[in-house]
């Protein structure tokens, strides 16, 4: 098994609030310590765009195959384990090759198309729930369901068992807590052994009834005359649930705080001119994406960032900091939706590794937030809303529970 390290023994943040406006702690990283070796937890912390681009990518020196990590999902027991030949993220090239050839059937240009329809429904029917109220919760009603049901849908889960997947999901990634470790573990076991048991003779029954979901996908994927198993699948799509739900709904929820409280012009301004909605989201994702970051375990001995690395040595990524340097990305402390190069951020990694999910991401927040401005013409903060009290610790970071908005209908 791996071994967990704790995020919080390095950035020591003192709030909840805190951890979700970091941008004073990465100034001071860009700095005064870019590259630094945190005693606590044994890791070398990397904060500027180039080293941070060269740890994700130089699989030469920086491993994905390791003993002690970051990333804390899915559970422990038989059925919540992945297994080698599906997990792209723990393996460097030549067979992380292979491994993200096959999964790459669930993500061909022909599917994306056809999801986008659905997209569309799936959001109309979250906006359409919402009523006349003159307050929402966009996280409760929005954000923080729209990309669990996607994927429930891509994935060809009937719809009226939607809530129910997405209560399994929400318990398989909870973050990981020093101090409730085991009762987490726990409640991970059950909800992976009842997912598991649920999906598993669905997989069987798809086999002889396939459709245009991700299911069937991967169910003919074949990369010389390597395929998935039933079991596999299960696994896969736990995977790509851990991978692509709590930080697509990060995106979301972040971007409508950031246009009530970082700066109320945006959504007015997008609203009218609908072409600025894919570089505001680029824009969201390098700025308000407020903590990704990266693991990688050095493979050998090396200087190649100017300080001696040791082999096995665990150095952290920490792409929200590179999207704030300044080398790379003028004024970055402020939030410019006109900023030309925004595409150029770290959120979805770099290299081989670069998330396979991105145009999907991409294409639940565009639709999203478009329908959204369909539907609402103003919105504006609720006086009174207590950040601190709003947060919960999430594998994405600090992620809101809560956003009450108050909104006037087109
Ligand atoms: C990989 C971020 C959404 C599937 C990654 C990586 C990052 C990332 C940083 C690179 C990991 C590494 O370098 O080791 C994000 C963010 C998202 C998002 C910020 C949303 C805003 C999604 C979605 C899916 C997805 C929607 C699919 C449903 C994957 C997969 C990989 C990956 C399969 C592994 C690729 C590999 O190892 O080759 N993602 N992701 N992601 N992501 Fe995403």
């Amino acid at each position: 098994m791996q071994e967990i390290i704790a995020l919080a023994d390095i950035t020591q943040f003192r709030s909840r609030s805190e951890e979700f406006n970091p941008y004073d702690w990465y100034r001071d990283k860009l700095q005064n310590e870019p590259i630094s070796y945190n005693e606590a937890t044994n890791t070398w912390n990397v904060f500027r765009y180039d080293d941070v681009k060269r740890v994700l990518s130089d699989y030469e020196y920086f491993s994905s195959v390791r003993t002690r990590t970051t990333i804390s999902v899915g559970a422990d027991n038989d059925e919540g384990r992945g297994n080698d030949k599906i997990n792209t993220i723990n393996a460097d090239p030549p067979e992380h090759r292979k491994r993200r050839s096959l999964l790459s059937a669930a993500f061909t240009p022909r599917s994306l198309k056809l999801w986008e329809p659905r997209i569309h429904e799936v959001v109309r029917q979250l906006l359409d729930e919402m009523g006349d109220a003159p307050v929402i919760d966009v996280v409760k009603d929005f954000t923080g369901a729209l990309p669990v049901i996607v994927m429930a849908d891509l994935l060809g889960v009937p719809s009226k068992d939607r809530l129910l997947f997405k209560e399994w999901v929400d318990t398989l990634f909870l973050p990981y807590n020093k101090d409730k470790a085991a009762e987490i573990g726990e409640l991970k076991r059950k909800a992976a052994t009842e997912y598991y048991t649920y999906l598993f003779p669905y997989i069987v029954q798809k086999r002889s009834q396939l459709g245009d979901d991700i299911i069937s996908d991967l169910i003919q994927a074949d990369v010389e005359g390597e395929r998935f198993t039933d079991d596999e699948i299960v696994r896969t799509t736990m995977f790509l649930l851990g991978a692509g739900v709590e930080t697509t709904s990060h995106l979301l929820a972040n971007s409508f705080y950031s246009f009530l409280y970082d700066n109320d012009q945006v959504y007015g301004e997008v609203r009218a001119n609908r072409e600025l909605v894919p570089n505001t989201v680029e824009e969201m994702l390098r700025y308000r994406f407020n903590i990704s970051k990266m693991d990688r375990t050095v493979k050998q001995d090396n200087n190649v960032l100017g300080v001696d690395l040791k082999k096995g040595d665990v150095v952290v990524a920490w792409m929200s900091a590179a999207n704030m340097d300044e080398q790379v990305f003028e004024d970055p402390f402020t939030v410019n939706i006109h900023r030309p190069n925004a595409k150029r951020h770290l959120t979805f990694g770099n290299g081989p590794h670069f998330c396979m999910g991105a145009p999907l991401a991409r294409l639940e927040a565009n639709i999203g937030l478009e329908l959204f401005m369909d539907y609402f013409e103003m919105i504006e903060p609720v006086p009174g809303f207590q950040l601190e009290e709003n947060l919960t610790p999430s594998a994405a970071g600090q992620g809101l529970v809560s956003l009450p908005v108050r909104v006037k209908r087109a």
